[in-house]
């Protein structure tokens, strides 16, 4: 696209490969982030989308249903393989969800303190409109995993009737805080694995025997620790193998760049403008609108051993040093172009998260590359491929306090997943002031060669099923 008069260009990115163990870590760029307001309407009438249509995310109804009754529902993944295929078990579709009890006396808001990872099935060739899943209760029973809440990640089968469960381990030390919802110590957090067994009869689909083990800890260098940042990020582990790397297992995470809050210090790179771009900012103007406290990174490791129980880091594969401060849930999803196999490394992040001077909605964000390490180049120039309806030139909000006159759609979804064939799942947060904790109709980007587009042919002006969450591979 022509250059928007007022912005500066993009970084040039080579989309180059590096060995997965090189030191090289790509970066989103403010330069390439504030394509995203290039690209956003300045004239719209105010709380109207501003972003193009190509990368927002459909309206959710307001009058959604409720998944079930008993438990919030948010991030959700499916039962895959090694490259990320949705598995069907023994004629049900799976799927493992962060839940929490509704009627606990904690609200929406303070779900986080008290997560855990329950799971639903329903049978593969059932009706997505009409038949619902079916919820099978906690993964694990109480008390069992490391840490006392559960946040995401992925599980694959690994064997005929086994699986291996990757998740956060968040352990809350704090109780009253806990009971409150909020504030109290940070918590810690260790990406951990749980292997165990899966059954099925005409009747469902049942988990057993889980075996826990502590895979990582952030190590402060590459990482940062609680005791560096008390709103650090260490969570979100999915594991994938690399063809081009056969016999190995690697993870990508949710990390943050390694160091004590506010000592960091924004580089050129970091703002990655061209020599003599007349809309560049300067290094000094950057830091001193205290934009280094924003240093989300997505990390990389790769495993030691076949039972994945023993990992080592790698160097952070993307930085968003002074961009914006949560990378999450990322994944890596590996596609044929052109006779060429690339890479797109996808993760979600939030308004409220964006280092100063920058904006763009809640939603995801996706960069694609040569390789698992590589000189990532952010999808449609800006990174951003699916935001929640949004008034970019309003001031950035959080979803437990959106403002009035602002689009009611901004926080329909988040924590969306990109599964095959370009469906996207995510839960419903808020719609037009009424919460959700329930899973968001599926929607479909179609993306090739760094650029995607909402599908809005797809289901119903671009909303399919609920929910929907389909297996492709059926053993
Ligand atoms: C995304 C997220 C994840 C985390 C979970 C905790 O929605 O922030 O990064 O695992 O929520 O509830």
């Amino acid at each position: 696209p022509p250059p928007t008069p007022g912005f500066a260009f993009p970084t040039p990115h080579s989309q180059e490969a590096h060995e997965p163990e090189d030191n090289f870590t790509s970066k989103w760029t403010r330069a390439d982030a504030r394509q995203i307001m290039a690209q956003s309407d300045a004239n719209v009438e105010t709380g109207e989308n501003s972003m193009s249509p190509a990368v927002t995310m459909p309206e959710i109804p307001r009058d959604f249903p409720e998944m079930n009754d008993k438990v919030w529902v948010w991030d959700t993944w499916s039962l895959t393989d090694a490259e990320a295929n949705q598995l069907s078990y023994k004629g049900w579709d799976v799927i493992f969800s962060l839940v929490a009890d509704r009627n606990a006396g904690y609200n929406f808001d303070q779900r986080h303190w008290n997560a855990r990872i329950g799971y639903f099935y329903r049978k593969t060739n059932a009706d997505p409109f009409n038949d619902p899943w079916i919820y099978g209760g906690h993964l694990f029973p109480d008390g069992q995993s490391i840490g006392n809440t559960e946040w995401s990640g992925s599980t694959r089968l690994v064997a005929r009737n086994r699986v291996q469960v990757f998740y956060t381990a968040t352990t809350f030390t704090d109780r009253d805080a806990r009971n409150r919802g909020g504030g109290g110590a940070p918590p810690d957090a260790a990406i951990a694995t749980a292997l165990g067994n899966i059954s099925a009869d005409s009747t469902g689909v049942r988990f057993a025997n889980f075996q826990h083990t502590k895979l990582l800890e952030p190590d402060g260098v590459m990482y940062q620790t609680k005791e560096q940042n008390p709103g650090f990020a260490f969570r979100d582990p999915f594991t994938f193998e690399d063809p081009a790397h056969p016999g190995k297992t690697f993870m990508v995470f949710e990390g943050n760049t390694g160091g004590k809050k506010g000592d960091y210090r924004c580089k050129a790179e970091d703002l990655g403008y061209r020599a003599g771009d007349p809309y560049a900012e300067t290094v000094a103007q950057v830091n001193n609108a205290g934009a280094y406290n924003q240093t989300a990174n997505v990390g990389l490791a790769v495993a030691d051993n076949a039972a994945l129980t023993r990992w080592h880091f790698l160097p952070p594969i993307l930085s968003a040093n002074c961009v914006n401060d949560q990378t999450e849930r990322p994944q890596i999803f590996i596609q044929e172009e052109n006779g060429d196999t690339k890479y797109y490394l996808f993760t979600i992040s939030h308004q409220f998260t964006y280092a100063a001077g920058m904006r763009g909605p809640d939603g995801v964000y996706g960069f694609v590359g040569d390789g698992i390490r590589s000189d990532y180049q952010p999808m449609n120039n800006s990174g951003l491929v699916l935001g929640s309806p949004t008034d970019l030139n309003l001031p950035s909000e959080q979803p437990e306090a959106p403002t009035e006159g602002q689009n009611g759609r901004q926080f329909q979804a988040y924590s969306h997943y990109v599964q095959p064939k370009g469906l996207v799942q995510s839960f419903i947060d808020n719609v037009d002031g009424r919460r959700g904790g329930s899973l968001s109709p599926t929607v479909k980007i179609n993306f090739r060669n760094g650029v995607s587009e909402v599908d809005r042919t797809y289901g119903l002006n671009g909303l399919g099923p609920f929910g929907y969450l389909p297996t492709n591979v059926h053993k």
